[in-house]
């Protein structure tokens, strides 16, 4: 591995509904980030809308691009590398995240660095925790994945357990957007389920036949809308702020048993948590406890950096430049990718 001394990247990400950039020091030492969000767009149809989120990353990037590098007090001229999430993600979207790095790398002459979505969020935690360097076991948990994933070194990494069907945080926005919660509802339910009796409705606890740290989310999302549905058909009312509590206890416990059986099986007492639904209340006062109780050491990211930002991108850029991961001007878009590479 090559080291750098006071390595600048200017990072870009837009795999979905934020246009997000920042400078970043070195891996660790965040210069400057700025998140525009759409969310309040997408809110009206319940969800992302691709060509919408596409179409708003093309008019906010320059501008947020040139705040990042303004906030940072630093010129173009005093930057040493560019990153930018090349997968996985909307296509359309990461599109104008790429190109817009490549015409800038096309015009400068800086390295280009692609960076992968979940290893970006990962590396969230390096920003948070500056002591913090792998071997780790990382619970990644986003709007399109949940993984169990062993991060050997910054840029190798095996995937442990991962969902059969629905993401947690998708999972916990279907079920919010049934209760009439504006999207994306996890954190809305997250906090109606604060002020709620978790033990109030009965919820499954799925596992996965042979597969002990896979997770099936799909059937449990099904039992909580038939609840909801029969309760309807009978004139009864549901209360939000119990089923949220109790739908969100059967979640996280799925995630919690999965992720404390692979750490004691797999003997690693430094554990890790990563991406939007990284910041769940109950997800984090429970790991807290667990790893407390098994005298586990527990790294988290500053809630700022659990959602999508351009800070984590260039945080994991640092590691993935100095392992010689680089790319050229035909670097291209994947919906999905592996985080393993
Ligand atoms: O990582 P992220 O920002 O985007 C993706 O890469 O998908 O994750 C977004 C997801 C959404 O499903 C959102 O509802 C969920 O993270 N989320 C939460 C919370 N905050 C965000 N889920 C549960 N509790 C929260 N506090
Ligand atoms: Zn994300």
């Amino acid at each position: 591995m090559k080291t750098e001394k006071n390595m600048k990247i200017l990072a870009i990400e837009s795999s979905c509904d934020e246009t997000a950039a920042a400078v970043v020091e070195n891996g660790r030492n965040v210069l400057s980030s700025v998140v525009v969000s759409q969310i309040d767009e997408h809110k009206l149809y319940g969800g992302v809308v691709p060509e919408i989120a596409s179409r708003r990353h093309v008019e906010a990037i320059t501008g947020v691009v040139d705040e990042a590098l303004n906030q940072s007090g630093l010129a173009l001229s005093d930057i040493d590398a560019l990153a930018v999430t090349y997968a996985p993600g909307l296509i359309g979207a990461l599109l104008v995240g790429i190109n817009f790095a490549k015409g800038l790398s096309y015009a400068t002459g800086l390295p280009l660095i692609p960076v992968h979505h979940l290893r970006s969020h990962i590396a969230a935690n390096y920003i948070t925790n500056p002591s913090l360097r792998p071997p780790f076991l990382c619970l990644v948990v986003s709007g399109g994945h949940s993984h169990i994933v062993y991060v050997e070194d910054y840029t190798k990494m095996k995937i442990i357990g991962k969902t059969r069907d629905d993401a947690a945080g998708e999972a916990f926005d279907k079920v919010a957007r049934v209760i009439g919660m504006p999207y994306p509802g996890g954190v809305n339910l997250d906090k109606k389920a604060e002020l709620g009796n978790d033990s109030a409705y009965t919820m499954p606890r799925p596992k996965v036949a042979d597969s002990p740290y896979d997770f099936s989310f799909s059937g449990l999302k099904t039992a909580a809308l038939n609840l909801i549905h029969n309760a309807e058909q009978r004139g009864e009312t549901v209360s939000v702020e119990d089923l949220s509590a109790s739908y969100r206890r059967a979640v996280i416990g799925c995630l919690t048993d999965n992720f404390i059986k692979a750490a004691k099986d797999l003997n690693c007492s430094k554990l890790v948590i990563a991406g939007g639904v990284s910041a769940n209340t109950l997800l984090r006062r429970e790991l807290t406890r667990i790893c407390a109780e098994c005298g586990y050491e527990l790294y988290m990211p500053e809630l700022k950096y659990c959602g999508d930002n351009g800070a984590m991108v260039g945080a994991q850029a640092y590691y993935e430049y100095l392992n010689g991961n680089t790319a050229g001007l035909e670097l291209n878009a994947a919906a999905t990718m592996s985080i393993e590479g």
